[in-house]
């Protein structure tokens, strides 16, 4: 099965149609709701009720009236969903699906840290298991990060994690010095500075577009930083024709579809055997995986009782803070 490199659509065309149409119908007779990121195959978020960034896709789980939840992204995010809504059933389509940044942040090293630094507020990124999310005062993602971050004092005594590259951006355009976890994503640290500069002499007019996980050299280069949503937007709004694309690829299908006139190139890895920029955690879930966990009702996300109560409170005061 090829892949359009333009379209994010699938050669099989008629495979995945009827594959779509059986989700479709699955999802009616089950009551579901299918919430997919960003980063999902293109064929996954043309068959999603809602697509989004982590932000969005927490406020809408929150409102959701189905008794099934599809989370088709990351577990965390999964476990997102199941620590607001944990009366509904939160499936997910490959249980496998982790993400190495909340991965660069094991629970208890950080509970050693927490309790070395008593006088400290917690702040963590979203792409963090619920155990961590439990030893935090307020989650952020990075859509919200700066603004949460405003709300403390310019001299407030904060521990980021796990994202050094976040944290640091978040320093740099704050003129806060919070103490940061050292964790980073193996996708958005892979970006090559030397590669994109040669793709700014073939495309001289493209804005460099930046997710701000990635490296501190490659966020300095760019025309716009931010989440997934406010990258989508930027290329929306821009008069720009051409855009070099730092973040995880599957974004590039929403882009394509928003703007077909436009042009989008995929920022190069260090290692251009490697191909794309794809996240091998994000890319585990296929239709196949979706239509039979919609079937079977699993794998089911489980969050420990006494953990989700504790990591309900930093993610709702996130979702208060980002009321408008
Ligand atoms: P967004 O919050 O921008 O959707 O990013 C999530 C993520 O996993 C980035 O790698
Ligand atoms: Fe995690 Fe990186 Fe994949 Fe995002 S792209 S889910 S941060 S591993």
């Amino acid at each position: 099965m090829t892949v359009d490199n333009k379209t994010g659509k699938s050669s099989n065309g008629a495979e995945i149609e009827l594959l779509q149409e059986e989700i479709r119908r699955l999802k009616k007779e089950k009551g579901a709701v299918i919430l997919a990121h960003f980063y999902q195959k293109g064929e996954i978020q043309d068959v999603a009720d809602y697509i989004g960034d982590s932000l969005a896709l927490a406020q809408i789980a929150e409102k959701i009236s189905e008794p099934v939840i599809v989370l088709c992204g990351v577990h965390f995010m999964g476990e997102t969903a199941k620590i607001l809504c944990p009366e509904k059933k939160v499936l997910i389509p490959d249980e496998n699906a982790g993400c190495s940044l909340a991965d660069s942040c094991d629970a208890k090293e950080f509970e050693t840290f927490v309790k070395a630094h008593p006088d400290h507020t917690v702040i963590s990124y979203v792409n963090t298991s619920a155990a961590v999310k439990a030893l935090t005062d307020v989650v952020v993602t990075s859509s919200n990060a700066r603004d949460i971050v405003e709300t403390f004092d310019k001299d407030a005594k904060i521990i980021f994690g796990p994202d050094r590259n976040l944290g640091g951006y978040i320093n740099s355009i704050t003129g806060r010095n919070m103490l940061l976890w050292d964790g980073a994503c193996h996708v958005h640290e892979q970006f090559s500075l030397e590669k994109i500069v040669e793709l700014k002499k073939t495309y001289p007019d493209a804005k460099l577009l930046v997710h701000p996980e990635c490296k501190r050299v490659i966020v300095m280069l760019a025309d716009k930083v931010g989440s997934t949503a406010a990258l989508l937007n930027y290329a929306k709004s821009s008069e720009s024709k051409q855009f070099i694309v730092a973040t995880e690829s599957g974004i590039l299908h929403q882009m394509r579809k928003a703007c077909p006139e436009k042009e989008f190139i995929a920022a190069p890895p260090i290692d251009s055997t490697r191909g794309c920029n794809d996240c091998n955690y994000m890319k585990l879930n296929t239709l196949e995986k979706l239509r039979d966990c919609l079937r079977d009702g699993k794998p089911e996300i489980e969050v420990d009782k006494t953990i989700a109560e504790r990591a309900r409170k930093p993610i709702e005061r996130m979702l208060e803070l980002s009321k408008k």
